[in-house]
């Protein structure tokens, strides 16, 4: 049974999971203990790996392509692994999850709409008890200029993963942690082209997708880091979700940027996330009414 979905896993897999051959993030560093506690390790079947984000002490956010049975390769299907197929660990930093606090997956929730386009790749595992590491949640309504990509100069994201540190390459033992600017919708269009159903890896869909990454190349997310958190700090420095790793071609290329979930803007966070786990996002106060003027 196992060696059957096995073999189904490395032939629909293709570019972005072929087990065994993991990427982390590329031209990051070590992430320290302790600085990421949210960050979560998450084993799939026994044969591939993503990285993911404690939104919730009950709720992990992965990538969509990680949760579908068929991978991320071309033919995306909403069909999900079932609960016991997840060995998820979080607050570690060591690749083999060796450190991390193991959490039990009792559900797995992802939008119907990843069948139709590349986009929406997001799934929420749900944990059967609430884990002890602090959640980072979702950007919400009032925090959008945290990671809105369309400013001049752009923002910076942390990426962080256990993804491989070269496309290709090798998987590093610790956590991976670096730091790339937000590229503009419009430019991240002209690298990925629209979305299509046709393309292999979707074309670039500015509602549910943002991407990140410097014009000379160099940094990036890489295979293992994909479900991986996208990170955005405010003025004080406390961290919130925007993204969660997508896809790329290849990894760290000049000129190509990383391509994330957008997991703070409306239509995942108010269709998908907010519905399922409403206490995984973190809403800015809402401004004092203004005060009622008697005569
Ligand atoms: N699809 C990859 C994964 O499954 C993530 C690739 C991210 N690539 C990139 N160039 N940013 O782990």
């Amino acid at each position: 049974m196992r060696r059957r979905l096995l073999s189904v896993l490395a032939v629909a897999t293709g570019l972005s999971l072929a087990p065994g051959q993991a990427e982390a993030i590329v031209g990051g560093t070590d992430a320290p203990a302790g600085k990421y506690p949210s960050v979560a390790k998450v084993v799939i079947a026994d044969a591939f790996s993503c990285t993911g984000t404690l939104i919730a002490p009950q709720w992990v956010v992965t990538a969509g392509h990680c949760s579908s049975i068929t991978g991320g390769g071309g033919v995306a299907t909403p069909v999900r692994f079932p609960p016991a197929a997840f060995a998820v660990t979080v607050d570690g930093i060591k690749t083999d999850g060796s450190d991390g606090e193991a959490v039990v997956v009792d559900g797995v929730e992802g939008p119907t709409e990843y069948l139709g386009v590349q986009g929406y790749d997001v799934t929420l595992l749900h944990l059967e008890a609430p884990a002890k590491a602090t959640p980072t949640p979702i950007a919400g309504k009032g925090f959008e200029a945290l990671w809105n990509p369309n400013t001049t100069p752009p923002g910076t994201t942390e990426i962080v993963g256990f993804g491989v540190t070269t496309s290709g390459g090798d998987t590093p033992e610790t956590l991976q942690q670096a730091q790339v600017p937000f590229v503009t919708d419009a430019a991240c269009e002209e690298v990925y082209g629209g979305p299509s159903i046709f393309s292999p890896l979707g074309g670039f869909e500015p509602e549910t997708q943002i991407c990140a990454g410097f014009e000379e190349g160099g940094v990036d997310s890489c295979q293992g880091d994909s479900g991986g958190p996208m990170y955005a700090r405010d003025a004080a420095g406390v961290l919130f979700l925007v993204g969660a790793t997508s896809y790329g071609q290849g990894c760290a290329d000049p000129g190509i940027p990383g391509v994330y979930a957008r997991v703070a803007d409306v239509t995942l966070r108010e269709e998908f996330f907010r519905p399922l786990a409403p206490e995984g996002i973190r809403d800015a106060p809402e401004p004092a009414p203004a005060p009622v003027q008697s005569a």
